[in-house]
């Protein structure tokens, strides 16, 4: 059979094996504990299932313009405005289901063929995957070699005449590191001095952990509006991953790009869920962020502890999102009962075979000596978890 040239440039989801194997430990009655997760464990807020209640009982049931209604591009204006510090007009923002469909749209308005995306790595998956499609070619840049942060001079190295776009995702999937600002600031300057394009993805944005602060590049460089895609979403601010609401804040006329091009393939993000979220703006406290950055700064603690018991093992700073990316690469090579864990899928593998905790492997995000913990699963799992990791370590010969 033969299909179009793209579909080679779409892998399936790397954790698909690993789902199937913890689906058989389970059925075998084992308690496999899920820390490859990438969503929050706690249900969204009562106000969202409020909005989303009223929005059933009057009929919302109907198409609305692409970008989402009126009076919540509205709202979401006056959210990024107070977020950035910058003025958003209605036209300079648009709903997209999910933060992943407003980064497709940003590629696909962007980029030619032949344009070249400069991506740190690690990286979430999803960046090269969407630049590949539209033609474009991922430059990586390592971050791993400088505490997994993202230095000006390492982008400014990378950049060639044909770099149309640099993708800055902070706080980080999968590190759960965020950027530094002074760093920020220099890359934003390159970016205007260069005429160079920046897809900011802070998705994690409002999940910040302890004595850390979310810097925004418009707060670090205002100019830089004119060569900025913001993109952020619902999904793990509210709780709601399978609702698939994001958005996208960029200026006016990449906005209609992206309108005249979500026209053609999905339409308007689910309008039950853009009525929820508009209710939940209007009423939100902040009171339910705060009680979950609580619960995730308590989990990162419990789990640092653990961490700094394992042999041979260190891990990005934690400082954002709920991910722990821990460097297992001195176990690489070892074996344990005669099998020989020759690199980190087959870490992985064992890890689910022998312990019963699911992981996912830094190979899918590009850097085969680590492994990606998300803690925003029960406090008890995250110990327990953890704890059969160490004894797993312990016994690797
Ligand atoms: C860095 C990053 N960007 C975007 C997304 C997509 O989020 P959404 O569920 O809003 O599409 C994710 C989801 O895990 C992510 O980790």
């Amino acid at each position: 059979m033969k299909l179009a040239e793209r579909t080679t440039k779409i892998a399936p989801p790397g954790t698909s094996r690993m789902r199937t194997i913890a689906n058989e430990l389970k059925e075998q009655g084992a308690h496999v504990i899920n820390f490859a997760a990438g969503e929050l464990d706690v249900d969204t807020l009562d106000i969202v299932k409020e909005g989303a209640r009223q929005a059933i009982d009057k009929g919302r049931n109907i198409y609305t313009p692409a970008l989402g209604t009126p009076a919540l591009r509205k709202q979401l204006a006056a959210l990024v405005s107070r977020h950035t510090g910058t003025d958003y007009a209605q036209g300079e923002v648009g709903l997209t289901a999910g933060a992943k469909q407003a980064l497709y749209n940003a590629a696909m308005v962007l980029l030619d063929p032949d344009d070249e995306v400069i991506i740190p790595n690690p990286y979430w998956v999803t960046f090269p995957t969407q630049v590949e499609l539209a033609g474009a070619r991922p430059v990586f840049v390592e971050t791993r070699p400088h505490g997994y942060k993202l230095l000006a001079s390492v982008v400014e190295e990378a950049i060639t005449p044909k770099t149309k776009v640099i993708i800055i995702n902070s706080p980080n999937n999968p590190t759960g590191v965020m950027y530094d600002a002074a760093e920020l600031a220099k890359i934003a300057a390159l970016a205007l001095a260069k005429d160079i394009w920046i897809v900011f993805d802070e998705c994690y944005a409002s999940l910040v952990r302890s004595g850390h602060r979310h810097e925004h590049l418009l707060a670090l460089e205002p100019r830089l509006k004119d060569r900025l895609v913001i993109v952020n979403s619902f999904s793990k601010s509210h709780a709601l991953t399978g609702w698939r609401l994001g958005y996208v804040a960029a200026p006016a006329p990449v906005v209609k790009a992206m309108e005249n091009l979500q026209g053609h393939t999905t339409s308007n993000p689910s309008s039950v869920a853009q009525y929820a979220i508009s209710h939940a703006l209007e009423h939100d406290d902040g009171q339910f962020i705060a009680r979950v950055n609580t619960m995730l700064d308590e989990r990162l603690r419990r789990a640092l502890a653990i961490v700094a018991r394992m042999p041979a093992v260190t891990v990005a700073p934690a400082q954002g999102a709920f991910y722990l990316f821990l460097d297992v690469s001195a176990h690489l090579g070892k074996s344990l009962d005669g099998t020989t864990v020759a690199d980190v899928d087959q870490f992985c593998e064992l890890a689910l075979r022998s312990a019963q905790i699911a992981l996912v492997s830094g190979a899918a995000f590009g850097d085969p000596t680590s492994v990606r913990i998300s803690y925003a699963i029960s406090t008890d799992d995250v110990v327990e978890g953890l704890e059969r990791l160490l004894t797993l370590l312990e016994r690797l010969r």
